[in-house]
C-alpha cells in the first residue's frame, strides 16, 4: 500500500554563528542533503512510530497526552503537544521513519526529527502553519519535551533550506535572506568520534552564564552590545558575553566574504570562531581542537566545531576539487574515528509530498 504521507526533513550545517540563537543573535546554516524520511498515513485516535534506524516503535496520543514516552520518539509526543497548543485537530498518525543522517555528530538529527514527525502530523490533519512557527513548535518541543533548551537554528534550518545556499538568519527579528555558496567551495563534516547529546552536556549551562552576563548589562541581546561594553562584568561573564558579540559579527563578515568568493577570510574567520568557542565560550573538547589544527594542516581554508560542541563534529571549508582527497587525509591523521569525512552539499528544505 503506496503512504499517504511522505515528509523528508534535512539535517544542517551552520556553516557560522554558534551559541548566538538563543540570545537573538545571527546564524548562517544551510540544510543537507541527508535527513530523515517519515511514510505514513492517518489513524484514529493513536500515534504510532516506528523505526529500524531509531529503535523501537512507540506510541502515544494524538495531542501528545497520555503518559511520557522514552527514547526517540518523545521528541514526536513533545511535537504532538505543541501542535494541539496551537489548534491541530487530534488525528491520529501511523508512520515508519528511516534516516541517512548520523546522530550525535552535530548535524542536528533531532530537529530533523521533530520537523518530520511535525509535518506528517500536520499533513494527516490538514493543518497548516508557515515553516517558522512551525521551527518555533518543534524548537519549544526540544525544550518542554526534551530538556534542551535550544534556539531556533536547527528547526530553521531544516525547514528554511534551499540548493546552493546557507540562510542568513537573524534570530531575534527571524529576518532572513539566502546567501548563495560559490561554485567550487565545499564543506566538510569530520566526526570527532565523541558523541554527545546537548542533554547531557554543558549547554544549559552555558545559556544560562550568557543570560546572567546580559542581565548584568541589562539587554536580552548581544547584537545591541560592543566588546568594548564588558568593563563591569566578572572574567566568566565577560568571555561568555565577548564569545556572542564577535561571533554575530563574524557571521556578517562570513557571509559578506562568501559573497566576494574570498575563501581565505572565510577560512580565517571560521578559526577565529573556533578559538573563541574554545577559549571564550568552553565548549571545545582535546579532540575538536585536534581535529581542526589536522583540517588546517591538510590543507582547509579553515575549520571550526560545529554545533552545540562537547563533542559531535568538525567543519572544513575546502575547494571541491581536493575535498574527497583532503577529507581522506584528515581522518587518516586523526586517530579517534574511522568514520569517513562526509562532503556536504547545501541542499532543499523539508518538504510534504
Ligand atoms: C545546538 C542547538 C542550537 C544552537 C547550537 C549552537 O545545535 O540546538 O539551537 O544553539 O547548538 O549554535
Amino acid at each position: 500500500m503506496q503512504p499517504a504521507v511522505t515528509v523528508w526533513a534535512p539535517g544542517r550545517v551552520n556553516l557560522i554563528g554558534e551559541h548566538t540563537d538563543y540570545s537573538g543573535g545571527r546564524v548562517l546554516p544551510a540544510a543537507i542533503q541527508l535527513g530523515i524520511t517519515v511514510e505514513g498515513r492517518s489513524q484514529d485516535g493513536v500515534v504510532n512510530l516506528f523505526s529500524t534506524a531509531f529503535g523501537a516503535g512507540e506510541s502515544f496520543q494524538p495531542d501528545g497526552g497520555g503518559s511520557p514516552i522514552g527514547g526517540w520518539a518523545r521528541f514526536g509526543q513533545a511535537v504532538a503537544a505543541e501542535l494541539h497548543q496551537l489548534g491541530r485537530p487530534p488525528i491520529g498518525l501511523t508512520a515508519s521513519i528511516s534516516s541517512t543522517l548520523p546522530s550525535g555528530v552535530g548535524l542536528s538529527s533531532s530537529a530533523a526529527l521533530e520537523v518530520g514527525i511535525a509535518l506528517a502530523l500536520c499533513e494527516v490533519a490538514s493543518f497548516s502553519v508557515d515553516p517558522l512557527t512551525l521551527a518555533s513548535v518543534c524548537q519549544r518541543a526540544e525544550s518542554s519535551g526534551v530538556g534542551v533548551p535550544c534556539g531556533i537554528l536547527d528547526q530553521a534550518a531544516c525547514l528554511l533550506g534551499e540548493e546552493d545556499a546557507a540562510i542568513l538568519l537573524d534570530c531575534g527579528s527571524l529576518e532572513h535572506r539566502l546567501v548563495p555558496i560559490p561554485r567550487g567551495v565545499s564543506f566538510l563534516v569530520l566526526d570527532s568520534g565523541v558523541e554527545r547529546t546537548l542533554e547531557t552536556t554543558g549547554y544549559a549551562t552555558r545559556r544560562a552564564e550568557l543570560e546572567h552576563g546580559l542581565a548584568l548589562l541589562g539587554v536580552e541581546r548581544a547584537t545591541k552590545l560592543s566588546v568594548t561594553d564588558l568593563g563591569p562584568l566578572d572574567s566568566l561573564s565577560r568571555r561568555r558575553v565577548r564569545h556572542v558579540i564577535t561571533e554575530n559579527e563574524r557571521v556578517l563578515q562570513f557571509a559578506a566574504a562568501l559573497a566576494d568568493g574570498d575563501l581565505a577570510v572565510a577560512g580565517r574567520l571560521m578559526s577565529e570562531s573556533h578559538a573563541s568557542l574554545r577559549g571564550d565560550y568552553e565548549v571545545s573538547t582535546p579532540e575538536l581542537d585536534m581535529l581542526a589544527a589536522i583540517a588546517e594542516d591538510s590543507g582547509a581554508y579553515g575549520a571550526r566545531l560545529v554545533g552545540g560542541g562537547f563533542g559531535g563534529a568538525v567543519l572544513a571549508l575546502v575547494d571541491t576539487k581536493t575535498s574527497v582527497e583532503i577529507g581522506r587525509a584528515i581522518m587518516r591523521a586523526y586517530p579517534n574515528s574511522d568514520r569517513d569525512a562526509i562532503v556536504i552539499r547545501p541542499a532543499g528544505g523539508a518538504w510534504t509530498g
